[in-house]
């Protein structure tokens, strides 16, 4: 048997080109796994008005952690429309199931790399080496969304003073979508932010919210990263809106290490993040619950480029980078790293995003060829 059993997970358009730049990399790795492939992804929810069907959730529940490609999403009406007709007016909403992944499985941190390789042309600067951790599962993610708003809920909502203004709004005209934290995920996360700063020997870490403004849910979050900030003397607590942590990552990204925040403002500004490191092509994450997790690209399905491996396989090799060292695969993981980096430095084998003609399957090759060398 297999050291390792792990979900194989593609999903939509270039997710599939993408997992195959990373099956390169695990054969030369020769990781002990087993891998296991599960449908998800838009084709599903067309055939089955279920783009995350149960079987998958079964493979999840087998495995020891997933790598997970990339998924079409849209909005509600439009996938609507592309449900095959005898699912049509049967109950079937679209929900994302990555959101749904991470809910399901509580995957409640979201952990994101953002380092300038040296020689990437499309690095903002080169010195920016920075970690974004997102809440995973909360907040405006939690799914508490109503429209018409239920008359109950509404009169529930009147106890607060604020709501009088819309007092004589029809509940059709009424779209409320709640942003609800708890203090032991704030704690958790900004725990784990801090921990990461320890072990890697970082500075800073910076709580990115706004609570000058949502004084509750934000508040809370900087009340807890004060309290956990206590036990971590050597290292900065800053605070910083997200309004003004857009700014300062444009103006001054070399002087962050490690960013906190909610779920939708990390999301924010993970994109903001990974564009000054070269773009989504080069954006990793981690999807990390107690005893499980999902590896993937932070980029879309790109259906326009679907199955021309034209697109840079970075972003996923580095979440199979993250997947090892989750694994405890660590010289794996520092050596998968290291090839990465040369491949980039030596510039020669690269995707047309960085002015490059090779194929996908070109550079996983390529970093490939350098893991065997080191
Ligand atoms: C991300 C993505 C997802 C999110 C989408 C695809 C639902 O933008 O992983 O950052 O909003 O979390
Ligand atoms: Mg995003």
């Amino acid at each position: 048997m297999a050291k390792y059993k792990i979900a194989w997970l593609p999903g939509d358009g270039v997710g599939n080109d993408v997992m195959d730049c990373a099956k390169i990399i695990l054969d030369t790795i020769k990781l002990d796994a087993e891998y296991i492939h599960g449908d998800v992804g838009w084709q599903f929810w067309k055939k089955e008005g279920n783009p995350l069907p149960d079987r998958t959730i079964n493979i999840l529940k087998e495995t020891d952690c997933c790598l997970f490609g990339a998924i079409t999403s849209k909005p509600r009406d439009e996938a609507q429309k592309e449900l095959a007709p005898e699912l049509q007016n049967k109950g079937f909403v679209y929900s994302s199931p990555i959101v749904g992944l991470r809910q399901l499985l509580n995957l409640h941190t979201n952990m994101r790399p953002c380092k300038a390789f040296k020689g990437n042309p499309l690095n903002y600067r080169d010195d920016i080496d920075l970690v974004v951790f997102r809440e995973n599962t909360q907040g405006l993610y939690a799914g508490v969304e109503f429209h018409p708003v239920p008359q109950d809920v509404f009169n529930a909502l009147m106890v607060h003073p604020k709501m009088k203004k819309f007092e004589n709004v029809p509940l059709d005209d009424l779209a409320i979508s709640t942003r609800i934290f708890t203090q032991e995920s704030c704690q958790s996360i900004i725990s784990q932010a801090f921990e990461y700063a320890k072990k890697h020997n970082r500075k800073s870490v910076t709580v990115v919210e706004k609570p000058n403004v949502i004084r509750e849910t934000s508040g809370m979050m900087i009340r807890e990263a004060r309290k956990i900030a206590e036990n971590y003397p050597w290292i900065e607590l800053w605070e910083t809106n997200v309004d003004a942590m857009c700014m300062w990552l444009v103006k001054n990204p070399q002087d962050y290490d490690v960013l906190v925040a909610s779920n939708m403002f990390g999301d924010i500004i993970s994109d903001l993040a990974a564009q000054l490191v070269g773009g989504l092509g080069f954006a990793a994450s981690g999807n990390m619950g107690d005893n499980y997790a999902v590896f993937e690209p932070t980029h879309g399905s790109a259906p326009k480029y679907a199955g021309q491996y034209k697109v840079n396989p970075t972003a996923m090799i580095m979440s199979v980078k993250l997947m090892l060292g989750w694994l405890g695969e660590k010289n794996n993981a520092d050596r998968l790293l290291q090839a990465i980096s040369t491949v980039i430095k030596e510039g020669k084998t690269k995707t047309y995003d960085t002015g490059g003609n090779n194929t996908s399957l070109e550079v996983a090759e390529e970093i490939a060829k350098k893991f065997e060398e080191l």
